[in-house]
């Protein structure tokens, strides 16, 4: 699949529509991916958690295709969430999106941290940009990648 051109922008609450239907394409897909999963089971929804002003949208085209939510706390910084519209995944958009957070992190000295449903086949590409698992819960893993310096 090509390649796609995209960029980051600040988000507002003009955004919330979009994100919620963000939200419901990927908890469709995510559906057929754990079939018989109890309803508590689901992770809470990106549009729930979605923070006007503070998360930024992805773009393409002048599109939204996406949200990324990050925190700067003392000690590391926080994938929130990072989610992209279903036609817009496997393009290696999150990959970028990724790498940048790391770059990021690496001005500041900082691990980057994230939680991740045990099932999620996102564990493969944060493994391959450095992350470990460095703990578990009965559902989640927590990923860090420390830069040399953090
Ligand atoms: C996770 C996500 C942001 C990755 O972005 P992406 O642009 O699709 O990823 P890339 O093209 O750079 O890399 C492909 C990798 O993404 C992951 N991936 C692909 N589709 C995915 C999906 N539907 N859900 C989760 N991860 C996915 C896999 O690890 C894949 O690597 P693999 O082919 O070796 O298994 C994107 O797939 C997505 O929005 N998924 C749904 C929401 C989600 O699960 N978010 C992560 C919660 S921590």
């Amino acid at each position: 699949m090509s390649r796609v051109a995209y960029s980051l922008r600040p988000s507002t609450e003009d955004d919330l529509p979009f994100v919620a239907a963000l939200g419901r394409a990927n908890r469709a897909a995510e559906a057929q991916r754990h079939t018989g999963a109890e309803a508590d089971d689901a992770p809470a929804s990106i549009e729930g958690r979605f923070r006007p002003g503070r998360d930024w949208i992805v773009t393409s085209d002048d599109e939204q295709i996406g949200v990324l939510s990050l925190d700067r706390r003392a000690d590391a910084v926080i994938v929130r969430h990072i989610a992209l519209l279903p036609e817009f995944q496997n393009r290696g958009i999150g990959s970028a999106l990724i790498r940048g957070v790391l770059d990021f992190a690496i001005t500041v000295k900082l691990p980057v941290r994230l939680r991740l449903l045990k099932d999620n086949p996102a564990r493969s590409l944060y493994e391959r940009l450095g992350f470990a698992v460095t703990s578990e819960d009965g559902r989640r893993y927590e990923m860090t990648a420390r830069p040399a310096d953090a």
